[in-house]
């Protein structure tokens, strides 16, 4: 199978189509239809279920508008930027590393040297000089000239600013894990490829916060995992991730156990392991915030696309917080408490003096370190608080540190795609997509052989039980038994179950296996408990 017809075919299949075509269109978003919901939900279950049941990261549903604040501090605002040129002649635009090979690893300076002598793709016309274009969508906040925002270009940023949130949800305790599940939007300039680039797009992305003289070990469990990697300077190899760590390849325990965690993952939704392969970031193509990046890439009929990014932040993000905002975002280092002077408020002189507002002051300055002169911001009135508000203590205090992170960011949409890609069968008339039972998007068909003899109200009821026991079961009465079985097995529904005139008197259906077409007769309820997941 390859993109075309994968495009052609999923707008026929309900899984997803252009967004807006009433209108003409709009590159870079999709909508995704009955289908494509239901194989999204499925992948994001078993998302869930590795990260957030079984290995406990903390769940967050943060909001999608950012002020700019956050995103001057994140350096979005600064450095998350694609290099643009534009034609003076027929005015289309162009990413600049797209118009030649190897232009995404790239610095900017050799790029612009290599463009160059470059002419319009589309009219051969001359191009202008390449400039920097910021790929976040801004908008304003609220009435009249408003307030500038932005929308996120990362789930990321949410999770760093509940860091403090977070980790008193987790008592205190290091290290942990934020995960979340949401749309992030990045205002592409030539947004291609249905789903594979898009402006609008749905992230799974998990940070997990360490000491940075504690990381947390690679797991006994996972050093036997064998991946393949191809490091920015070497050639691609497998070997296991405990090799790879031993060897330096990769430097981080814990970007290696993410590795090793997110093959896993995506074995488990169906990506073939041999299409598979992990590719460490050159200097060049680094994000803004990371100090080593591989991505996980599987091969498809595009080339290798890129669909989990495990990156090492360091403590990029929240020292960027903590130094722009009045939050602490960092920790103590266990062991290094002693008594130290510090200052505490002066209650009672903060009562006299600002009587109503001395709460709110108690409350803006809880978690951040008091010091003489410091300013806060109550209802929009500036209040500087010198010495005579507060007094110098002795307190055991702990020196203070920022923790670690490494982040897995996986993109649903691309999952989605390279999965329709590498799971599409065809042989002969014959069609199916043989995801497995968790990303399939029905686990059953229920068919009654003919609408007749009440072989339907039969089907109905069963079609209730299944429900019932938590099978996730479509019912199709529509044409010949043959034709329900090739369109089941054209969305990839796991089971098809058939009821005919002998379950009216046996109680047994027939029920089929959709990648072997085994067929076999069992009673309703065997049947029903196999289906089940
Ligand atoms: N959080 C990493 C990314 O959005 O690419």
């Amino acid at each position: 199978m390859d993109f075309q017809k994968i495009i052609a075919v999923a707008t026929k299949r309900g899984i997803f189509q252009p967004a807006f075509d009433a209108y003409g269109g709009l590159a870079g978003f999709l909508d995704y239809g009955p289908v494509g919901v239901r194989m999204r939900r499925r992948i994001l279950e078993v998302w869930r279920k590795h990260y957030v049941i079984n290995a406990g990261c903390l769940e967050l549903d943060g909001a999608l508008v950012g002020p700019e604040a956050l995103f001057q501090a994140s350096g979005h605002l600064g450095e998350f930027d694609d290099a643009l040129v534009d034609c003076e002649e027929c005015g289309k635009q162009f990413r600049a590393d797209h118009l030649v090979d190897g232009g995404e690893e790239m610095s900017r300076a050799d790029l612009a040297k290599a463009i160059a002598n470059i002419s319009c793709p589309n009219c051969s016309s001359t191009l202008s000089e390449m400039r920097a274009f910021n790929l976040m969508f801004a908008t304003s906040v609220g009435a009249g000239k408003g307030t500038p925002g932005y929308l996120r270009p990362e789930t990321a940023q949410s999770i760093f600013l509940a860091f403090p949130w977070l980790l008193r949800q987790n008592r205190g305790k290091l290290p942990f894990a934020g995960a979340q599940i949401g749309r992030s939007f990045r205002n592409e300039i030539s947004p291609r490829q249905g789903p594979i680039r898009m402006r609008e797009f749905t992230q799974m992305e998990v940070e997990h916060f360490f000491l940075p003289s504690d990381e947390p070990e690679l797991p006994s469990e996972l050093e036997n995992t064998k991946i393949t990697l191809l490091p920015a300077h070497g050639k691609e190899n497998q070997t296991t991730v405990g090799e790879a760590f031993d060897s330096k390849i990769i430097n981080s325990s814990l970007v290696a156990t993410h590795l090793a965690r997110a093959q896993n993952f995506l074995i488990s939704i169906g990506v073939p392991n041999e299409k598979l392969r992990f590719r460490q970031h050159g200097s060049n193509e680094m994000a803004h915030y990371s100090s080593d990046c591989w991505d996980g890439e599987i091969n498809t009929s595009l080339g290798w696309i890129e669909i989990v990014g495990v990156a090492h932040r360091g403590c990029y993000d929240l020292s960027a917080h903590g130094n722009a905002s009045s939050k602490e975002f960092r920790v103590p280092i266990p062991g290094t408490e002693q008594e130290t002077e510090v200052w505490k408020p002066d209650i009672g002189k903060l009562g006299k003096e600002f009587r109503g507002n001395a709460k709110l002051i108690l409350e803006a300055i809880k978690d951040i370190e008091l010091k003489p002169g410091i300013t806060v911001n109550i209802d929009g009135e500036s209040i500087g608080l010198d010495e005579s508000y507060m007094a110098l203590k002795m307190e055991r205090k702990s020196q203070m540190v920022y923790p670690n992170v490494v982040e897995p960011s996986f993109g649903l949409d691309r999952i989605l795609y390279c999965l329709l890609e590498s799971s599409w069968n065809v042989e002969g008339e014959r069609e199916w997509i043989s995801l497995p039972q968790d990303t399939s998007p029905y686990d059953l068909l229920v068919a009654p052989l003919m609408t007749k003899d009440k072989l339907d109200e039969k089907a109905h009821e069963i079609m209730k039980s299944a429900i019932d026991v938590g099978v996730d079961a479509y019912y199709d009465e529509a044409g010949s038994i043959g034709r329900r079985y090739a369109r089941a097995d054209e969305i990839g529904i796991f089971y098809s179950m058939t009821i005919d005139h002998q379950t009216l008197e046996d109680g047994t259906v027939t029920l089929r296996e959709r990648d072997s077409k085994n067929q076999s007769r069992v009673p309703i309820k065997d049947a029903l408990d196999r289906v089940r997941r």
